[in-house]
């Protein structure tokens, strides 16, 4: 970073909207949860969340945000996933691309999120909520803990963090490579960049570095 050129940030300095811009804009490139959840009166819910991360393998723990609608109500994902217990993480990819921003309109709760983006409600194996016939993987996740975050009443202030545990696991054969093994190229993952940006996962963009063990880099420096 140039000293001269370098911008500085204080949080301390700045309201809960322009810190979450920030993150949004240099925690990047993140993947996108297409949350799928169904409400208490049968309404089939759609949501992409990029506030998403995995938390450990054992247990199977992820994590994902979940903020207010702009008219400061809960968004349905959460309302409908803390009601249920459960709810499906579908992995964003090629076939989700040009409906993201669909199934991220805030409609209100009686509209089946499903039929906007012409997606297929299937039965999970494992949870409640219904997946995305069209996802090529998907995580089915039972809700473990709620961490309310946040300060209520600011815009972008009042959060929550939902810890869920991954009790089942669903993926095409498609995107496996000769040895069984899911292949990040085949699974063709979109991610989340700033502002309205978006990526895709191509050949020529991905690039693929060997695991060095140190024993191995100490031989090579006595080689040299
Ligand atoms: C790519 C993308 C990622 C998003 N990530 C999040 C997120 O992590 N948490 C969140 O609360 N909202 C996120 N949003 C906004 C929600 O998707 C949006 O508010 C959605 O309409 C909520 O719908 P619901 O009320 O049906 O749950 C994201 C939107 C987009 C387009």
């Amino acid at each position: 970073m140039n000293p001269e050129r370098t911008v500085v940030f204080d949080p301390a300095e700045h309201p809960p909207s322009e810190r979450q811009f920030m993150l949004s804009q240099l925690v990047v490139p993140r993947p996108i949860a297409m949350v799928s959840t169904r409400s208490p009166d049968g309404v089939n819910n759609v949501a992409p969340m990029s506030y998403y991360l995995p938390i450990t393998g054992d247990p199977m723990l992820v994590g994902v945000t979940m903020g207010l609608r702009e008219s400061a109500e809960l968004k349905d994902t959460y309302t409908n996933a803390t009601a249920s217990g459960d709810f499906v993480i579908n992995v964003t990819t090629e076939a989700f691309r040009d409906q993201i921003e669909t199934v991220a309109m805030e409609a209100p709760s009686t509209v089946d999120e499903f039929d906007l983006a012409g997606w297929t409600p299937v039965p999970a194996t494992r949870v409640s909520s219904p997946a995305i016939g069209e996802a090529l993987a998907r995580l089915e996740c039972e809700v473990r803990q709620v961490v309310d975050l946040g300060t209520p009443g600011l815009p972008f202030g009042e959060v929550h963090l939902v810890i869920a545990e991954v009790v089942w696991v669903a993926y095409d054969a498609a995107v496996c490579d000769e040895q069984g093994r899911i292949d990040p190229l085949r699974l063709g993952p979109i991610g989340r960049l700033g502002l309205r940006t978006f990526l895709r996962t191509v050949d020529d963009g991905a690039y693929f570095l060997p695991r060095i063990p140190w024993s191995e880099f100490v031989e090579n420096q006595k080689e040299t």
